[in-house]
């Protein structure tokens, strides 16, 4: 992309892609637990440019120059961090309220209900205005490439399409798009939608998300629709409206050779654990958020170990929860309603010696992750609704040994394209378990089968191909604008 150097590009999200944090007298770096960091880090490494990021680490002032920016990776220098600093009201009302009690549930439709406070739609836009001035500080010329991140900054594209109307904007939105109706309850939809429809290029995960952000578009704007093209133009813009399932970067030969054997993960988890020898190992990986299914999951496990009581004592599961969003009630209410169901199953089924359902509530680093994925007979990935889920992606890319069964819910982005899993409706206990029951007696055959297609799939359509495809329909419309304004 000869068009769009490393130089003239800027991303810009909530979560920043290294926290530093203070642990008594040391500084430790710590990589956030973000679908969205997981996928764009890579391509920031590889094309470099500028991650302008909200700075959310108790150490991540005294590390940055006096510009707010700091060098990363830590060690390695690929690219520039630029952290913005926000006020304790500043985050309470944009990113706990507006971004994660309103627009959060507002798109995922999971049965929580979303807060939408005229106090937290001020502090969003004032936060959104705030970014919008440092990425037109950072532009280096009127026609920068800007990757937009997420949800937080729905009205970043207009923002910076007003001061810099020859840029390229590029938004990404991580999560679900829903249908018209569900997302029409939200009081300022159309600021939202005209905020967003000042970007180049609006992609999504899915087909299926591109089509509801057009008929949302369609019911409550004034705006013309190409739907040949998926191309909408509103005012004197045009914004093109495509589906770029995003992936993770696929592990480098150097990398998985330095893992430790399936054996020693399988050892050595056992041990933590206290795991018997033909105990079937079944694992969870999330943020501890009400969307993930948590709960739907355990109430799956206790119907198998209910119908089929020969797994008794031979099965157990462990769900890593990383905490998250922890101010919001609800997010406190869940994780605490989660506990008790562990607790009523463990002692419903447990013994001296055997706990089936294990909840590691903690942050975990990405090489222990890999330990516990290639540790696991099972990988049970069962959201209530996601965009599109890069854990079951992450168990898939440690599986070098080609076993493993992944379970995953439909209403992940992820079950379009790894249809060798076991797919299933979390909201079915019955359903979710006789597809453990399935994935935990699957012939070791049948496993290499589903595993070696799953794995080829998410090699192939890795994290590169993702943004190679942004990029490359970013340079093409870029060098249309350049055209067109000579004319
Ligand atoms: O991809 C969805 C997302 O909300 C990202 O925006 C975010 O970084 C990640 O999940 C984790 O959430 P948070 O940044 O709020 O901890």
């Amino acid at each position: 992309h000869t068009q769009l150097r490393g130089d003239q590009v800027v991303v810009v999200s909530n979560r920043e892609p290294y926290i530093h944090d203070r642990d008594e007298d040391r500084i430790v770096i710590r990589r956030p637990a973000s679908g969205l960091v997981t996928a764009v880090e890579p391509i920031m490494r590889a094309c470099s440019g500028t991650w302008i990021a909200h700075g959310s680490g108790s150490a991540d002032r005294e590390v940055v120059d006096s510009g707010d920016r700091i060098a990363v990776p830590p060690g390695h220098h690929d690219y520039s961090l630029r952290r913005i600093w926000l006020s304790q009201e500043e985050e309470r009302g944009y990113y706990y309220g507006f971004a994660n009690e309103g627009m959060w549930p507002l798109c995922h439709v999971a049965h929580v209900r979303p807060i939408f406070r005229e106090s937290d739609w001020e502090a969003y836009k004032a936060v959104n205005r705030r970014f919008a001035d440092a990425v037109i500080a950072e532009a280096r010329s009127d026609d920068p490439v800007v990757l937009v991140q997420d949800y937080h900054f729905a009205l970043l594209p207009a923002m910076i399409r007003e001061k810099l109307p020859q840029a390229t904007i590029l938004t990404f939105w991580h999560i679900p798009w829903p249908n018209p109706e569900s997302f029409g309850i939200c009081p300022w939809r159309r600021e939202i939608l005209q905020g967003l429809l000042g970007s180049t290029i609006l992609g999504f995960h899915t087909r299926f998300h591109c089509k509801n952000f057009i008929e949302t578009v369609d019911r409550f704007l004034e705006a013309r629709i190409e739907h040949e093209h998926a191309i909408i133009s509103h005012g004197d813009k045009e914004t093109l409206v495509e589906s770029y399932p995003i992936s993770i970067e696929w592990p480098h030969p150097l990398e998985s050779s330095g893992w430790p054997s399936i054996s020693d993960c399988r050892r050595r988890i056992a041990e933590l654990l206290g795991l018997a020898g033909e105990t079937c190992l079944a694992v969870g990986v999330d943020r501890f958020d009400y969307t993930k299914g948590i709960v739907e999951r355990l109430h799956a496990v206790e119907r198998l170990l209910e119908k089929r009581p020969e797994w008794i004592g031979r099965f157990v599961f462990v769900q890593v929860a990383s905490p998250t969003r922890s101010m919001l009630d609800e997010y406190r209410d869940f994780q605490g309603l989660v506990g008790r169901l562990v607790d009523r199953i463990n002692a419903r089924f447990g013994t001296l010696e055997y706990i089936p359902i294990r909840l590691l509530a903690a942050h975990h680093e990405h090489r222990e992750l890999i330990e516990l994925y290639r540790a696991a007979n099972i990988c049970v990935v069962t959201s209530l609704h996601d965009g599109m889920n890069l854990v079951c992606k992450e168990f898939v890319a440690a599986r070098d040994d080609d076993q493993g069964v992944l379970v995953l819910s439909r209403f992940a982005g992820a079950s379009r394209e790894m249809r060798e899993a076991l797919i299933v409706n979390p909201y079915h206990v019955e359903e979710t378990a006789d597809a453990l029951h399935q994935a935990a007696t699957m012939s070791s055959e049948e496993q290499r089968e589903r595993m070696s297609s799953l794995r080829h799939t998410v090699s192939e359509f890795n994290v590169f191909r993702w943004a190679g495809r942004m990029l490359s329909d970013a340079a093409r419309l870029r060098l249309r604008t350049r055209v067109e304004a000579r004319v």
